[in-house]
């Protein structure tokens, strides 16, 4: 029987870092190599005052206890595939941007040459793993490639295992996993390797949480569990819409309907809209599977949850521009979170970004604070979400600042775009005191402005009940 005794992780992202770094902690016995082709990233990864690339709590203590003892970041990937047993292929697989599924498609070139590379320098047999959350029958296809190009003597099984660690609590999840999910093809061969992965994962995880399946099926559980997430959001957010149409409060709603045990509190907060580099890629994802699949009514009821969410983000907007007497040009907004969400410095699909392009539009001043997301990510989301304003233009719209309270400053509105908890701490009696004020305007009125903007926000919990003096 097999026995892994080395690791290697193509991709030192979001998820290989984090997941091969926790193997790394639970297995000592088990060498883990990660590696990547972005050099940047793996200096950071290996730097000396453990400065890693991506902010998660409790990921920096993990690293520490293994860096140099058994888990190694580097940009050798062919010598970590040559001396491995098993290799997790933990590449970024983006909507495609062009050609047959543009906007739809996953775009499985990294896969594809992730997985040339191993059938190209692997001169020992290997169990691949697809850690990455690809479409269904993927493996497939990485099957084919690794077969066709393999030597004399080398067999290649391939897994699926993919992860459903979220940004923000990746370490924790990867502690104590709701379930890790393995999926094979059901011959001997496969079922060995399976077990061969599952008794890697049996270091720290019960074994009645290793759920073992079949490979599409766990290819498609990925998809399947993100949609549904997802959907959540979207069902509440619409939701949200009718009762600001009636006078409903949608925290109330959600509460209430969050207590029938059927359905269950969580991913029920009404927001600005779902952001992340997976929801909405999934999501199109599995609408473009229903669609070569011949299911056009499948398709249209998930692609609603994508739609849904687009116009959250936009009502959104627009409130803000109702709120402030239905025009924002020249006025100051200050936008607090940058981030999809709190605890993480991904900004890939921030609702932020969305909001802050719609007021650049408007002509509106905009001034960000995010604790964790550097003033460079920022200028090129930016750039990227205004392809045809030049960064000199956007910079003189926008200021980046270090706190919370010199955002707020001298503002006309401010939104709360990401639940940062350091934003439940704010004083606003001081960011009141220092806002600017439209000529004859009461603080009632002020008052019901911010909490306009701050019901769609995810900041629920945020009491603006505080006393103001006249
Ligand atoms: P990422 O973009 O942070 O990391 C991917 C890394 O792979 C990059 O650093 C890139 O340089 C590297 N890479 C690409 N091609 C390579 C190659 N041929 N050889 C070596 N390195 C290569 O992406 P992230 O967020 O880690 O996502 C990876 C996969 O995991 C995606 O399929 C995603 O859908 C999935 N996933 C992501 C989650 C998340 O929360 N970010 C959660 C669960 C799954």
């Amino acid at each position: 029987p097999v026995q892994v005794k080395k690791i290697c992780c193509i991709g030192a992202g979001y998820v290989g870092g984090p997941t091969c770094a926790v193997i790394a902690l639970k297995c000592p016995h088990i060498q883990v190599t990660i590696v990547d082709l972005n050099k940047a990233r793996v200096d950071a990864w290996n730097s000396p005052d453990f400065a890693v690339p991506i902010y998660e709590p409790g990921l920096v203590d993990v690293v520490k206890q293994c860096r140099g003892r058994n888990l190694f970041f580097s940009t050798d990937v062919d010598k970590a595939i040559l001396e491995a047993d098993l290799i997790f292929v933990s590449v970024n697989t983006p909507t495609k941007k062009s050609g047959v599924g543009a906007g739809f498609a996953a775009d499985l070139n990294y896969v594809e040459s992730a997985t040339r590379r191993i059938a190209a320098v692997a001169t020992s047999s290997k169990i691949v793993v697809e850690k990455s959350t690809v479409p269904c029958r993927t493996a497939e296809s990485m099957r084919t490639i690794l077969e066709a190009n393999s030597r004399p003597g080398t067999r290649f099984d391939i897994l699926s295992n993919p992860e459903f660690l979220a940004e923000g609590t990746a370490i924790a999840d990867l502690f104590k996993p709701d379930r890790v999910l393995i999926g094979s093809l059901q011959t001997t061969e496969g079922k060995e390797a399976c077990r061969a992965l599952a008794d890697v994962y049996a270091n720290w995880v019960p074994q009645e949480r290793i759920l073992t399946v079949g490979l599409w099926s766990s290819e498609l559980s990925k998809l399947a569990a993100n949609a549904m997430l997802a959907q959540r959001i979207s069902s509440i957010n619409a939701l949200s819409a009718i009762c600001e149409a009636t006078g409903a409060n949608i925290d109330e709603v959600s509460h209430a309907v969050g207590f029938d045990s059927r359905i269950g509190p969580k991913f029920l907060r009404a927001s600005v809209g779902f952001g992340g580099s997976c929801f909405q890629k999934d999501i199109l994802n599995l609408v473009y599977l229903s669609e070569s699949l011949h299911l056009p009514q499948v398709a249209a009821y998930w692609r609603q949850v994508v739609e849904m969410n687009e116009y959250q983000k936009s009502r959104f907007s627009k409130t803000v521009v109702d709120t402030l007497f239905n025009t924002i040009t020249g006025k100051h907004i200050a936008v607090l979170g940058f981030a999809f969400k709190a605890d993480t410095g991904d900004t890939r699909e921030s609702a932020a970004i969305s909001l802050i392009r719609d007021f650049l539009s408007e002509r509106a001043f905009v001034t960000i604070y995010d604790p964790q997301v550097s003033e460079e990510q920022i200028w090129q989301d930016l750039s990227e979400a205004c392809p045809t304003t030049p960064l000199e233009t956007i910079k003189k719209q926008v200021t980046i600042v270090h706190s919370a309270l010199e955002a707020c400053t001298q503002k006309e509105a401010i939104i709360i775009a990401t639940e940062w908890k350091e934003f439940l701490e704010i004083d606003w009696q001081t960011v009141y005191a220092n806002m600017n004020r439209f000529q004859g305007e009461g603080h009632w009125a002020w008052r019901a402005r911010v909490k306009t903007v701050l019901r769609h926000s995810l900041s629920s919990d945020i009491d603006l009940n505080f006393n103001i003096g006249h």
